[in-house]
């Protein structure tokens, strides 16, 4: 059997524990608390499950009962994470060893971001919660084959990256209402091709929160990072999105810097400006 070292080594970069926890709870923000049913909280690209662990632990801590689900195509990760389960003895929980691009229907119509027709199979339209920090992996690097396929079956144009087709299939998977919280790489929300998946979240979400977490080396992914929290809107109304940027960069700023203990206390604060966790310094700011 592989170590857990050596399943590392194979190239998925898993979230750190206090940035799932920080996504998480951020998540569990917005759950209404009227929510009286079983909460059904899916990861599909769950690796070690560190998402669904965090978001676990922290729905028990609010008192909400839920179910946790997980797909991972790798079977030696689902392992790991459904021991890790056990231990903790957090909720019920099931794993599924699938590519989770194949287990959502899309048609090619769907593959135009309409998601308000009839669904089909037993994932589509059935989560509360989406919790993910899906593969990213550039068109050059998945191959042309794979992205052209991906490409046609998504309706996607441009250059093609895994976690374009994992935000569609994330959001055909959530109920209407339902709460999406991802981390990806942050070039969508700047480059030509990401243009589309800024208008796909806006169009199918409230957003909530989305920060650009720049430079921060928050942790040791290949891209630089992007939280997106948002609801899924019954009707598609272009919601606007304002977001959040924290840099290493201070462009020069040589001022005052406002004291906090980590990177997730700056983000927790309403304030923009300049902070210093004591080691680093940051430039929060708010960008359109
Ligand atoms: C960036 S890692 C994140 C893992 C975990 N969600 C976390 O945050 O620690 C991405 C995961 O996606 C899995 N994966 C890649 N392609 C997949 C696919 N088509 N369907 C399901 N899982 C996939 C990889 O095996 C890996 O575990």
């Amino acid at each position: 059997m592989a170590t857990k070292e050596q399943i590392k080594n194979t190239g998925a970069t898993f979230t750190p524990t206090e940035l799932s926890f920080f996504l998480a709870n951020r998540l569990a923000f917005y759950v209404q608390a009227s929510n009286q049913n079983i909460l059904e909280v899916l990861d599909p690209a769950c690796g070690e499950g560190e998402l669904l662990v965090s978001m676990g632990n922290k729905l028990t801590e609010n008192g909400f009962n839920f179910s946790l689900s997980g797909y991972d195509a790798n079977a030696q990760y689902l392992k790991y994470a459904k021991e890790r389960m056990l231990e903790l003895g957090v909720g019920k929980s099931d794993f599924v060893h699938a590519d989770f691009l194949q287990a959502i229907d899309i048609t090619p119509s769907q593959g135009t971001l309409d998601f308000f027709q009839e669904e089909k199979s037993a994932v589509n339209g059935r989560y509360d919660i989406v919790i993910a920090n899906p593969p990213y992996v550039r068109t050059q690097i998945l191959g042309t084959e794979q992205a052209q396929a991906l490409a046609k079956k998504f309706n996607l144009k441009g250059r093609v990256d895994l976690y374009y087709p994992f935000l569609i299939t994330m959001t055909e998977s959530l109920k209407i209402g339902g709460l999406l919280g991802v981390i990806t790489s942050n070039r969508y929300l700047s480059t030509k091709s990401g243009a589309s998946v800024r208008k796909f979240l806006s169009e199918n979400y409230e957003i909530l929160e989305l920060i650009d977490l720049g430079d921060t080396k928050i942790f040791d992914a290949a891209v630089l990072p992007a939280i997106f929290i948002g609801r899924k809107n019954k009707q598609k109304i272009p919601s606007p999105a304002k977001f959040i940027k924290i840099y290493e960069e201070l462009n020069g700023y040589k001022g005052d810097l406002t004291p906090a203990s980590s990177i997730y206390d700056i983000l927790d604060n309403k304030k923009m400006g300049y902070f210093t966790t004591g080691s680093k310094r940051y430039k929060k700011s708010a960008g359109a």
